[in-house]
């Protein structure tokens, strides 16, 4: 397998992210993170991504304890995707950081925004305005695919500080 992309969704976002990413990278598998599990997290694909929501300007609680689990190899190419509801913050930033306490360099962090399922703050969007996020969202998609390929090294994607 050419790329592996481990992912964690609360409502399907990312689960939706994830499938076009691997879609257009082809020769790539998807793999849910579980909520609890030990062991180590191995590969042989070449290409490794993380993709999960934002949750509260950061990473998941149970993304964190699988970045615990993750194998440390320093030949693969690591990317992550941050889906967020336009508050990426520095999460992208934490998860370099994470990593490179594991030895392992995050070469490029994207942010995907989409919309947001925290409906209690300000309830949903109108159907016109997610669907113009969704349509923003596959172009970025798009482009995110080619950087992937290209195995491009890029910061970090963060919000305004
Ligand atoms: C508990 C909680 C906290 C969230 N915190 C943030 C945040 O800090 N920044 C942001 O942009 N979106 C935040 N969101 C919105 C989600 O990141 C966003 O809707 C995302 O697309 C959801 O992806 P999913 O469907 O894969 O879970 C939060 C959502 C939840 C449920």
């Amino acid at each position: 397998m050419g790329t592996t992309i481990y992912f964690y969704t609360g409502t399907g976002n990312s689960l939706w992210t994830a499938r076009k990413l691997s879609t257009l990278l082809k020769n790539a598998e998807m793999i849910p993170i579980p909520l609890t599990a030990d062991g180590l997290i191995r590969s042989d694909s070449e290409k490794i991504g993380l993709i999960f929501p934002v949750h509260i300007w950061g990473i998941p609680t149970r993304v964190v304890a699988f970045l615990n689990r993750l194998e440390t190899n320093p030949g693969k190419y690591y990317f992550a995707v941050a889906v967020n509801a336009g508050q990426v913050a520095a999460t992208l930033i934490q998860l370099k950081n994470i990593l490179k306490e594991k030895n392992i360099n995050l070469a490029a962090g994207f942010s995907i925004c989409m919309p947001s399922n925290y409906i209690p703050w300000g309830g949903a969007i109108s159907q016109e305005k997610q669907q113009e996020k969704i349509e923003e969202a596959l172009a970025k998609i798009k482009l995110i695919a080619t950087s992937i390929r290209a195995k491009e090294e890029r910061k970090p994607e963060k919000g305004p500080a």
